[in-house]
């Protein structure tokens, strides 16, 4: 029999609620909307898309998703301010292998998002841990650290942040666009969660700050659309997106996915951006009250998360998160553990869920074994 050979990057396991994995639902992902705007593509006649694209990505996209911008943002998105990336992921290393040498300090969020810390090492940067609070980044101590440690880079996941979906305040946005004025570092800004937001609306988006040349903000269709579009956006002053254009991979392969991009312009012309993401918050506004509402039965404590996709739970008693783990399996669930976050593993007693993948019945069933598992280990 000829093997199946693996075409999504997670499994999971039979029987397990997976509260751990950051996805959205397979059958929440915009198949007929996709289709409709492969149609819509197709039938212009066409084929330049077919062809290796210009270096900043499509310039079609460039202008639909500016207008977009605009409308999401509330203030002026300027397309010659925009660059195609293939996502946040690729979009950050690409960023460390124009602007950065190994050596160089990056200071991060203290927990952040576990999957860039390798890209980070991937380049060679020295990783500084920045604290983060229920306001996210905490602004004078990074002073503190930025003086110290002449950081080349700082990252940053300013709204609904993953882990903890806490969002930087207004204040402590302004003084971190001062202090890399400043001290000339730039403020990399994670923003994929921005535009999934279900409660209070977080401050503007730091792609009001690109003007400086001090800040780059990141977005990503693979949470406002599907991961597998392998496509998102840098915003930033068009002198840093000209070195960004320079990269040897960009030089020789053209902007990133030319079909990918045609496909989601047309998305945009027909209306279906806007519909989709609408549904998205819709439906995950009900998952985190359903998620959030279990979770008050429980002796954890949490900041009930305004968007994003996250909860993150202080255990009682300073617990072991990654202990508790290896009692929750057995019991039928997973999370993430504290410190899979962490640079200096700072994060033993925290855990994250995610209420993106699972329907509320799922996750109200998570929570109780998730309970199960807290009342054996406590
Ligand atoms: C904060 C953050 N940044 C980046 C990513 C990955 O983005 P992309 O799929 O655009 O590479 C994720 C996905 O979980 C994320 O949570």
């Amino acid at each position: 029999m000829t093997p199946v050979l693996k075409s999504v990057q997670t499994t999971l396991t039979e029987g397990v609620i997976e509260l751990g994995v950051g996805h959205p639902t397979l059958d929440m992902l915009p198949l007929t909307f996709m289709q409709q705007a492969a149609a819509h593509r197709f039938a212009q006649g066409d084929p330049s898309f077919l062809q290796y694209g210009a270096e900043w990505g499509d310039g079609f996209l460039r202008t639909e998703l500016a207008a977009f911008l605009t409308g999401q943002y509330a203030f002026p998105v300027d397309p010659e301010e925009l660059f195609i990336s293939g996502g946040v992921s690729q979009a950050l290393d690409l960023i460390c292998a124009m602007f950065t040498q190994p050596g160089d300090a990056i200071i991060v969020e203290d927990p952040t998002y576990f999957l860039a810390l390798d890209i980070f090492r991937n380049h060679r940067l020295r990783i500084v841990a920045a604290p983060v609070d229920a306001h996210g980044l905490e602004v004078d101590a990074l002073a503190a650290l930025v003086a110290a440690h002449r950081p080349r880079l700082v990252y940053t996941i300013p709204t609904h942040q993953n882990p903890t979906g806490a969002t930087l305040s207004a204040e402590r946005r302004l003084q971190l666009v001062n202090l890399a004025q400043e001290h000339d570092f730039l403020v990399v800004a994670d923003e994929v969660y921005h535009l999934l937001t279900y409660g209070d609306l977080p401050p503007p988006s730091l792609a009001a700050h690109v003007g400086t040349g001090q800040v780059i903000s990141l977005g990503s269709f693979s949470k406002i659309l599907a991961p597998g579009t392998r496509l998102g956006w840098i915003s930033a002053r068009a002198d840093r997106l000209e070195v960004l254009a320079r990269n040897g991979m960009v030089a020789s392969g053209g902007g990133f996915s030319p079909l990918g991009s045609a496909l989601i312009r047309s998305m945009i012309e027909l209306g279906l951006l806007p519909r989709y993401i609408q549904g998205l918050r819709d439906t995950f506004r009900v998952r985190a009250a359903a998620l959030t509402d279990a979770l008050r039965a429980l002796p954890v404590t949490f900041l009930p998360p305004q968007g994003g996709y996250f909860v993150w739970l202080t255990l009682p008693g300073g617990l072991d998160s990654a202990a508790l783990l290896d009692g929750a399996v057995p019991q039928g669930v997973r999370f993430q553990p504290g410190n899979r976050f962490s640079p200096e593993h700072t994060q033993a007693d925290k855990i994250r869920l995610c209420f993106a993948y699972y329907a509320e019945d799922d996750l109200r069933e998570g929570v109780r074994r998730l309970g199960q598992a807290l009342r054996a280990g406590v």
